[in-house]
């Protein structure tokens, strides 16, 4: 027996589940599955990744503490993966005490092994948000070519790649203010020293070919650059308790966050942290797109080598996917959430699509969606689901027969061909799996046809002939549902109820059930309702917020009605102007009052305080959708007595009336209290 431990990476905190990431997680728990199914020992550890500049900021634009925003995501994150089936052992946190303990331990092992260094480094701090900027916080001129409008890495245009501090006209994209250059102090560890080591063990046979390749060109000719752990204040992560004021970059414990994940589960099991991660007898497999394999190749090995961790087994990389040979898109419609997929269609479907199309290759993959309608409804509905839904019904009454009937050696062709079925599951190849699973299929429904147990029951003198057809076509059916367990819980546990025995185990393959009740016949499996599949993609493309615009480009209407209609006002002064006090507002409670044509009660956050707005906009928006939202508020308008209560300010808002009414909305990043204008 094996023993097992095995990852999929962590998600991010700061986004939900969507249909890519479930081509590694389904993978996952597929792999998982079979190796339980094979009488191994599997634990199954996955985690949230919570840490980063990326949360402090949303937290702080959502005006909530980054815990309540991380505890949010990951009920939602562990819904999406219960709703496809996905079964961790223990999902975890990198954001745990657990995981903070284990962090301690591997850097007091880098400072020991004095891999740890300090450099002082220039970087980007934007003076208004009180932050350093992260590389993707930060658009300017492209210092080689001089595009304008370039992200903080590289340039889109030429492609050029610099340090954030050479861009020219340097601009926050969090709060628009040009940031300055400040020196701040990082800790680096220095992998080179682990350079032996490294070039070794990525061509010992742990990653897929193409990966260990890669890696022996491009990486390993060349000293290995020392890489950047510490951020400086604010930084929501864990404090560097050795260098107080900086914190580990969120990627130095992410990888940690298996660890801790571990080291928790063991608490609970009563297990031992050192029985899975410092001893022979326990293989780790972690499984991982292959963006983020510099992390789970070069530095986590360096880590785990250093503080005396196992070092991964094998890291089975992934490609990305794509959705009818395109990037998911939010404007197609192809940006679709886990939750939205189970709002229209069942998880199996998906589950079963993807295996087709999974190898142990690093290799993209295309979810076709024609292709994905004809392979659930041809292969499941069509060539598995119908060997029961056609026979079960014949033996409701009479039950299994007594003794496996002669069926010409199909039972034993079967049984023959699971070790080579176990063999593809077993290093990935899921598509080859799946294919010889269908050839199988393919021998079973010939049979039924010449049997037609339909025929036979219309012949009372033939009843023993047609229970042993059936009985025949359904341990088929069952050989089929055992091999396909791994991809398809929910077709096994339906089996299993039919067939009376729980679909466990793959040597369950190996001998048919005879002599035995057969339960009434319940509905298995749907065929695949393309309709469900366009409504599911209008929604993704309705809920996308920048969908509309980037579908059909701008639509403007600058005819200058508006501005004939309402001409502008006398002049002012900036002392006029500085009167009104503008101020950025979360509407955090939105209330129909019933008395009122057109008004809606506000409870608009200041940050520090709450006011109480009626405003007149009840035709143009439906209270319950304003919740969360930001608008602008004239903060020190005389409060004023109405009907219904006291109104203490109002809201910014543009157009002519009734539904024609357009509040204002600062841009991402504001947070409630700032005082614009
Ligand atoms: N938080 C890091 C991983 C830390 S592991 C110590 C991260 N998170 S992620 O949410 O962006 O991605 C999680 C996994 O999903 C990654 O392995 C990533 O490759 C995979 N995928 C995310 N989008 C994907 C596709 N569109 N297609 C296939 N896999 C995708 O990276
Ligand atoms: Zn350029």
């Amino acid at each position: 027996m094996r023993q097992l431990l095995v990852t999929s990476a962590l998600p991010y905190a700061n986004g939900h589940i969507h249909i890519g990431h479930l081509v590694e997680y389904l993978q996952t728990d597929i792999w998982v599955r079979f190796q339980k199914m094979r009488g191994h020992r599997a634990v199954y550890l996955c985690a949230d990744d919570t840490h980063g500049a990326a949360i402090m900021i949303r937290a702080r634009a959502e005006g909530r503490s980054e815990e309540a925003l991380i505890a949010e995501m990951s009920e939602a994150h562990q819904r999406d993966f219960a709703g496809f089936g996905i079964e961790f052992d223990h999902y975890g946190s990198t954001n745990s005490e657990a995981c903070r303990a284990v962090c301690h331990e591997v850097w007091a092992a880098l400072r020991n092994a004095d891999m740890v260094a300090e450099e002082e480094i220039d970087q980007l701090f934007d003076t208004e948000q009180g932050t350093f900027l992260a590389d993707r916080f930060v658009r300017g001129t492209c210092p080689k070519c001089g595009s304008k409008d370039q992200p903080g890495d590289n340039c889109g245009s030429c492609g050029a790649t610099y340090s954030p501090v050479d861009l020219v006209d340097p601009v926050s994209t969090l709060s628009g203010s040009r940031p300055e250059i400040r020196g701040a102090a990082h800790l680096f560890v220095q992998i080179e020293k682990l350079h032996a080591f490294l070039d070794e063990w990525t061509q010992s046979g742990t990653l897929p070919p193409e990966s260990a390749n890669y890696l022996k060109n491009f990486f390993l000719n060349e000293p290995l650059r020392d890489w950047d752990i510490s951020r400086p204040a604010p930084y929501f992560g864990f404090e560097i308790p050795d260098s107080p004021g900086n914190y580990w970059y969120v990627w130095f414990d992410a990888p940690i966050g298996y660890i801790g994940s571990t080291a928790e589960w063991c608490g609970r099991e009563g297990e031992r942290l050192d029985d899975w991660w410092r001893s022979d007898a326990t293989e780790i497999h972690h499984f991982i797109g292959k963006d983020i394999q510099y992390f789970h190749t070069l530095f986590w090995p360096a880590m785990l080598k250093t503080a005396g961790f196992s070092l991964p087994t094998q890291v089975h990389i992934h490609g990305f996917l794509t959705v009818d040979g395109e990037k998911m898109s939010k404007s197609r419609g192809t940006f679709i959430r886990a939750s939205k997929y189970l709002e229209h269609l069942d998880p199996e479907y998906l589950r079963y699509y993807y295996a087709t199309k999974l190898s142990s290759r690093v290799e993209d993959l295309d979810l076709n969606i024609g292709e994905f309608v004809a392979r659930v409804n041809s292969d499941l509905v069509g060539k598995v689901v119908n060997l029961a839904s056609r026979t079960a019904k014949f033996v409701a009454e009479s039950g299994l027969s007594p003794g496996y009937p002669g069926d010409g050696g199909l039972f034993d062709r079967f049984a023959e061909r699971g070790e080579e079925i176990a063999e593809a599951y077993d290093k990935g190849d899921y598509g080859k799996a799946m294919r010889m699973i269908m050839e199988l299929a393919d021998l079973a429904n010939p049979y039924v046809e010449e049997k037609a147990p339909w025929e036979l029951r219309k012949d009372p003198a033939r009843a023993g002939e047609l229970q042993d057809a059936c009985t025949v076509a359904l341990n088929l059916f069952r050989t089929l549902v055992v091999y396909l367990a791994p991809v398809l819980p929910g077709l096994a546990r339906k089996a299993g109820e039919l067939l009376g025995e729980e679909i466990v185990s793959w040597e369950q393959a190996k001998h048919p059930l005879v002599g035995r009740p057969i339960a009434k016949f319940a509905h298995m499996m749907q065929r695949v309702d393309p309709a469900k599949i366009e409504a599911m993609i209008a929604e993704s493309r309705e809920e996308a917020p920048e969908a509309a615009e980037d579908a059909a480009g701008p639509s403007w209407d600058d005819s200058g009605e508006a501005l004939a209609a309402n001409p502008i006002a006398p002049q002012i002064t900036i002392d006029d102007f500085l009167k009104v006090d503008l101020r950025v507002a979360r509407i955090v409670a939105a209330d129909e009052v019933p008395e009122a044509r057109k008004l809606v009660r506000l409870t608009l956050s200041l940050g520090g305080e709450t006011r109480n707005v009626f405003a007149g906009i009840k035709a143009a928006y439906e209270p319950s959708a304003l919740v969360g939202r930001l608008v602008v508020m004239v903060a020190n308008l005389a409060p004023r007595q109405m009907k219904f209560g006291l109104s203490e300010g109002m809201i910014v808002a543009a157009g002519p009336g009734g539904e024609d009414i357009f509040l204002l909305s600062p841009d991402e990043g504001a947070v409630p209290g700032q005082r614009a204008g």
